[in-house]
């Protein structure tokens, strides 16, 4: 307990097992005893969970009390005397065990669960080796049809927690007792297959499980617990850099676990994070330099000869264009050191600015809006103080399959009755749940959101005082909204005028409220205005620099924010230093040996497109991206790659950008790499081996580093851990940071000021300036629809698969469940069409590019919208994306006969 804690709340005085104990009130005995050290025995006991009592195994004698009671249960008083090991209750447990082992099969020997399991670990501590009403023998389970989750309910013991965190956690529901008495059972409705009853396969039910009854299913690889080893790391999927422990036997991850209660996951995992990581043993895996032969096809080299290569075209095409000949592209799993060294090695050994991540197009509005206002293009609270907010907006963000385990959060604020406003063209699962869904047609959320600014203004629910204190550039924004009607906005984006006040109001009225928005903002074709008057709501309502407020941008990829913070932007240096910026470039300078290159920026990984187009880019760096899939206008990129001079392709896959390569550099997987991620909530996290890299791959950082010194730059980091330290002396935020720091927790940046800045929310305090309100002038506009191209089609993502699914397509926990894109369509359309699910459609761009796809129906699409995830090169979402500027595509759907 901190010195701060103790001073702060007045502590409860108690004596455990003869120990003096302090607690904080409200915490349980369980809860005091952990944190002394005291152990007592749990099984239907989770701390992401309410307490329950179910198992009785926690039982402890408190002085005065008429009978023992469950610890998990009760709270600390004052002067309380608890015992924990007293005869009576060593008894107690004793008899709970025999009775939960007369009705488990022993079936240790074949149960996944062996060496992990509380009733296994609980029977042999207490010598329960005798069970008076006969053991009850094995039996040979059914482990269900699931693909990554067995369910052998015969070992069941009752303790609710699967039926639990799926209904309290999750807010799904898949788990419930059948029958009563001695014939209760666990099960799922009916006993309906789970992916009947709606589950998500997050593994949750897994991971709470205490016995053998809910666990992975076998795999080939499988190893028992004490066989592995285990390594402590970070998702390297989405940005909500959930914790990890990797299990590894024989060189290779044989399971995904969590530890609850650590990191900022808690030990909540999504699907992709637990299961999703079979990728690393794909059979097609890279794993020796290959370079282009002179009959065109790739052959096998040695890393030398395949640097040589690289380092004498390299050299050509700076002697001959300078650096501008020369560009490279990030993907968002690159660490913070391998980014940083990508930068570092553009900047100054080739003299280009030309970096960029492949994430940069969904994330530049954003950040352009939120530097203009607030100076800092970041997520300003964190994902802990949404326990604060009494309301939570989120705009074009589909959190629970984007971004998992941070929509836990928001699910648990909804269900301890805060309010959620969804401003989103579709029924995400969040908007089903939502107080309040705003479907607005795709690309009118600036009609949404100045409704709210107007009604906010109408009802008076501005907070003056932070306007006058804090803020500037209120009054253009109050003549920008003079004219703007509610009832014609709501009528622009499509809702109806009363939800939308309503929403306004609810939001106005908050004492604290916070908005997330994600990458359906982008898809608007006026990104710009429209996170604009997200800021200008927060300014509006005072809603910023303090618990419970603030300004949630949602990133994509697990270094999204990592890549911002290491430079790799066209415009930026680390830091989100502008190339201008003397003092910064001095400070690069001065660590860096040389100047790195100032202006004119670079190019961003969009334009890069184009000037490989005409020619004026000879090399092209893909570090762990995939443009061919990722970026906008599908056949453009394709050709442009085709026709690159010479292109560096580092990865792990034969990916659909390494078709085109010229050299491939085999690249370590994350579970192989070691360095650091920084996530959306800008905590900086430990990246761990918990595998070697397989055959000749190589980390990223570790092959930005030799090709450096190929072209005689010198360098000699040793590991990671030296270019993080580096990176603390030249990026301000990171001041401090080092991996020796990260070892237990990650960090949150700013880290300066250690103690503080673990709690740190952005913009509390604003000495240093104020913060800018922008005007939004339009309330924005639908697609133009047409007869012919009657459909505004949109993407994102789905939680089975990541970006463009380099990884997930090889991870068999991933595949098994969604193999293929489809296309969602509503059912009225489908009707309309004549389709039904799961029949072949071909959609048309109207600059011609078509695809086929197979249809999903579903209501989560309203009609004349279809959805169509990004995942799949087989019916690639980005063919049909001439250009993102121009917002959603209208595009034509018709059956394939
Ligand atoms: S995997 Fe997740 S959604 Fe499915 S039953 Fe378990 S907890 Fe519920
Ligand atoms: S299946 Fe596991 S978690 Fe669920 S009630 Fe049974 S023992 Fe508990
Ligand atoms: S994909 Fe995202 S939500 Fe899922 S485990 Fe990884 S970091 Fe967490
Ligand atoms: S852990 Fe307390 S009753 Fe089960």
């Amino acid at each position: 307990m901190s010195a701060a804690e103790t001073t702060e709340v007045q502590l409860v005085n108690l004596t455990i097992d003869g120990q003096e104990v302090q607690a904080r009130p409200g915490q349980t005995i369980l809860e005091a005893a952990q944190a002394a050290g005291i152990e007592i025995p749990t099984l239907c006991h989770d701390p992401r969970l309410e307490p329950y009592g179910a198992c009785r195994m926690c039982l402890v004698e408190v002085e005065g009390a008429r009978g023992p009671m469950a610890s998990c249960g009760t709270a600390v008083r004052e002067g309380m005397k608890v015992q924990t090991r007293s005869e009576k209750i060593i008894k107690i447990r004793k008899f709970v065990l025999a009775l939960l082992l007369t009705n488990h099969p022993l079936d240790c020997p074949v149960c996944e669960a062996a060496g992990d399991c509380r009733l296994q670990d609980y029977a042999y501590e207490y010598l329960v080796d005798m069970v008076p009403w006969g053991w009850r023998g094995p039996v040979v389970g059914d482990p269900g049809t699931h693909p990554n989750i067995a369910h052998f309910g015969e070992r069941c013991i009752l303790c609710g927690r699967c039926v639990r965190i799926c209904r309290e956690v999750m807010s799904i529901g898949c788990w419930g007792y059948l029958n009563r008495g001695y014939e209760s059972e666990v099960d799922t409705p009916y006993r309906l297959p789970l992916q009947e009853v709606g589950c998500v396969s997050c593994g949750q039910c897994v991971s709470t499980c205490p016995v053998g009854a809910i666990v992975g299913q076998r795999t080939p690889q499988g190893a028992r617990e004490w066989q592995t080893e285990k390594t402590v790391t970070t998702c390297s999927y989405c940005a909500d850099g959930c914790r990890l422990v990797l299990h590894s036997y024989r060189g290779k991850v044989v399971r995904v676990a969590s530890e609850v209660e650590k990191g900022v996951n808690r030990g909540n995992l999504c699907v992709k994070g637990r299961f999703g990581i079979g990728y690393a043993d794909a059979p097609d895996r890279i794993t020796k330099p290959l370079v282009r032969n002179a009959v065109g096809e790739m052959a096998e080299a040695s890393w030398d000869e395949a640097l040589a290569l690289v380092r004498a075209r390299l050299a050509a095409a700076r002697a001959e264009k300078g650096g501008s000949g020369i560009a490279a592209i990030c993907g968002t799993h690159c660490t913070n050191e391998a980014a940083y060294l990508a930068q570092k090695l553009m900047r100054t050994v080739l003299s280009s600015n030309n970096i960029d991540s492949i994430d940069h197009g969904e994330q530049a509005a954003s950040e352009e809006a939120l530097k203009r206002a607030l100076g800092v293009a970041a997520t300003t609270n964190s994902r802990k103080d949404l326990c604060a907010a009494e309301v939570i907006l989120v705009v074009g963000a589909n959190l629970t399959e984007c971004d998992p385990v941070l929509a836990l959060d928001v699910i648990k604020a909804m269900r301890t009755g805060k309010t959620v406003i969804v401003i989103d063209p579709r029924t995400t699962e969040l908007a089903e749940k939502a107080q309040y869904h705003l479907a607005v047609k795709p690309g009118t959320d600036p009609a949404a959101l100045r409704g709210m600014l107007r009604h906010i203004l109408d009802e008076g629910l501005q907070n003056a005082d932070f306007i006058a204190t804090q803020t500037e550039g209120f009054s253009e924004v109050e003549i920008s909204l003079a004219n703007v009607d509610v009832a014609a906005e709501a009528a622009i984006c499509g809702v109806d005028a009363d939800v939308l006040k309503a929403a306004a109001g609810a939001f106005g009225r908050a004492g604290a409220a916070a908005i997330m928005y994600g990458s359906g903002v982008a898809q608007g074709s006026n990104a710009v205005d429209t996170i604009a008057a997200i800021v200008d709501l927060a300014l509006l309502t005072g809603n910023l620099g303090r618990p419970g407020t603030g300004l949630y941008p949602l990133k994509s990829g697990a270094n999204s924010q990592g890549l911002v913070d290491m430079g790799v932007r066209p415009s930026t240096l680390p830091g989100g230093v502008p190339l201008d910026d003397e003092e910064g470039l001095a400070r690069l300078e001065a660590c860096w040996g040389s100047a790195p290159t100032g202006n004119p920026a670079g190019l961003s990984a969009g334009e890069m497109v184009e000037a490989l187009e005409k020619d004026k880019i000879d090399v092209l760096y893909v570090i762990g991206a995939d443009p061919a899939l990722a970026l906008a206008d599908e056949a453009r990129v394709r050709a442009a790659l085709n026709k690159t001079g010479f292109l560096i392709v580092q990865e792990s896959f034969p990916s659909d950008t390494a078709e085109y390569a010229d050299v491939i550099l085999p690249a370590a997987v994350a579970c192989e790499d070691e360095g650091t991620f920084t996530n959306t909530e800008r905590f900086v996290q430990r990246v761990r081996p918990a595998v070697s890299p397989q055959g000749e791959s190589r980390p990223d950082w570790e092959i930005v580093q030799s090709l450096a010194n190929a072209l005689g730059a010198g360098w000699s980091y040793a590991s990671p851990s030296d270019v993080m330290e580096e990176i603390s002396a030249v990026v301000p935020d990171y001041a401090g940071v080092s991996f020796a720091d990260l070892e237990d927790e990650g960090r949150q940046w700013p880290l300066a000021d250690s103690d503080v800045c673990r709690e740190s929310i952005l913009h509390s305090d604003r000495s240093d300036g104020k913060v800018a309100f922008q005007p939004v002038a339009t309330g924005g506009a639908p697609s133009a629809v047409d007869a012919d191209f009657a459909f505004t089609l949109l993407t994102g993502c789905v939680r089975e698969h990541h970006a463009t699914g380099v990884r997930t397509r090889r991870s068999p926990g991933s595949t098994n469940l969604v193999a293929e894109a489809r296309l969602q369509l509503n059912p009225a359309d489908a009707d309309r069409l004549g389709v039904a699910a799961g029949d072949k459609v071909r959609v048309a761009a109207r600059g011609g590019a078509t695809l086929e796809t197979s249809v999903e129906i579903t209501t989560r699409v309203p009609e004349g919208v279809v959805f169509l995830p990004g995942f799949d090169p087989a019916a690639p979402v980005t063919r049909l994306l001439a250009g993102r500027e121009l917002g959603a595509p209208a595009v034509k759907v018709e059956k394939v006969a």
